[in-house]
């Protein structure tokens, strides 16, 4: 393992089909005042809004509801979440829903006792919170982003066609996360594939990167055969607990801080995909899968060696006699043959995306240099050229 570094994750989980009888004994710790923050309305017809709140009134908790968290949360909407929880005087935020209800509820902590605009703050000038932060608990109900043990807050400004993640430290992550795969089943199936190409791709952008020897890598394999054998299953019976429980499970793994130890990481992907998304307001996962094989394609030749393990580890690719190119190339084909099977977008065209918007998408993506080559402005044009 290359480099230093300190692990600790602070959220506490609760996993499993009983999972969220333990949220009763999460509240005992906190004061009376709660925010429930859910999104449009998923919770309501599936009826886990009915068995929280219960609980809820139960344990005599004042309830103060913020609805209406749209998927990629705004700047907006977040700061009418902040109004809500100071309002309120909030004592813990409780986000019932996917990764945007998540993010948004971090946000939102660190906001409610402070006076400067949330989105400059901590989205432009990237600020450490410096304020008091009111704890986030989560009740997830869709498997994908890893919000519910990550600091990660991603917020979208239409005004601005910005989509911009902070990642905040451990004080911000939620305090606990409730994971009950049967809340996933309710998801429609599109949802259910992005979420799982979004697992799948946080583990390749730490996975593509470095050249040593790492047990991170190895935990990163066995994560994606995992993602990849559930998936197959759970798009042909989305019901099945076991496949749905794993690829759960999988998603926290791919993105709680684990994986990246000893890792530069790469995330350009993310970056490409978010800049794609600040214009498209698109389903995140499908923002990664559309940008993902003109982005992997244009870097293998300078990461070969990885792509090449990726290919025969992951893929089960039959090196014999083949040159490490062939075999590289072999992995991204497997690859884009899952990605058409389990029926992620494979183009930005489909998620609204056109030509005209390619420089300000461009413009938007921050280019990092952990991954096998750092992108100039010109090889970010093509690759999002070859995306459309
Ligand atoms: O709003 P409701 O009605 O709840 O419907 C949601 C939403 O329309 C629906 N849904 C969720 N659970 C459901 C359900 N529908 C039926 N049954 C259920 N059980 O699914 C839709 C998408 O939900 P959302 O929360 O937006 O999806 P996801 O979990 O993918 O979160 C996406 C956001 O997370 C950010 C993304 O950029 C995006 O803004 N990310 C956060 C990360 C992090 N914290 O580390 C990392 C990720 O890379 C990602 O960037
Ligand atoms: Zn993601």
């Amino acid at each position: 393992m290359l480099g230093n570094f300190s692990y600790k994750n602070a959220t506490k989980l609760y996993f499993g089909e009983d999972s969220l009888s333990f949220l009763k004994d999460e509240l005992k710790g906190y004061g009376k005042n709660v925010v429930l923050i859910y999104g449009g309305g998923s919770i309501k017809k599936n009826g886990i809004y009915d068995s929280v709140i219960a609980i809820l009134k139960e344990c005599g908790k004042n309830i103060a509801e913020d609805a209406g968290v749209m998927p990629n949360p705004t700047a907006e909407k977040l700061r009418e979440g902040v109004k809500i929880a100071r309002e309120h005087k909030a004592d813990l935020l409780l986000a019932v829903g996917g990764g945007s209800c998540c993010d948004y509820a971090k946000a939102v902590s660190v906001s409610v006792h402070c006076d400067e605009d949330p989105w400059d703050k901590y989205f432009i000038r990237f600020d450490e919170p410096t304020c008091e932060i009111v704890p986030v608990g989560c009740v997830l109900t869709m498997a994908g982003t890893g919000s519910e043990m990550n600091g990660g807050s991603v917020i979208t400004n239409h005004e601005t066609h910005q989509k911009i993640g902070h990642v905040f430290g451990e004080e911000v992550m939620p305090k606990f996360s409730i994971l009950n795969p049967r809340f996933t089943m309710s998801l429609p199936k599109r949802q259910m594939v992005a979420g799982i190409y979004d697992i799948f791709n946080h583990i390749c952008e730490q996975y593509f990167s470095g050249e040593d020897d790492n047990v991170s890598d190895y935990l990163a394999e066995g994560l994606m055969k995992s993602v990849i054998r559930n998936s197959l299953v759970a798009i042909e019976n989305p019901e099945d607990y076991e496949a749905r429980s794993n690829i759960m499970w999988a998603a926290t793994w791919a993105l709680n801080t684990l994986i990246a130890c000893g890792k530069a990481t790469d995330w350009m992907v993310h970056m490409l995909g978010q800049a794609a998304g600040g214009y498209t307001d698109a389903t995140h996962g499908m923002t990664l899968s559309a940008v993902s094989l003109p982005y992997y394609r244009h870097i293998m030749p300078y990461g070969i060696a990885k792509f090449k393990r990726f290919a025969t580890e992951v893929w089960g690719v039959d090196a014999t006699g083949k040159a490490d190119r062939q075999v590289a190339e072999e992995g991204l084909c497997a690859m884009e043959s899952w990605m058409k099977t389990i029926g992620v977008a494979m183009n930005l065209t489909e998620l609204g995306a056109t030509a005209d918007m390619i420089e300000g998408i461009a413009d938007a993506t921050f280019i990092f240099d952990g991954g096998y080559k750092k992108l100039e402005r010109e090889e970010v044009i093509k690759i999002l050229k070859e995306s459309l």
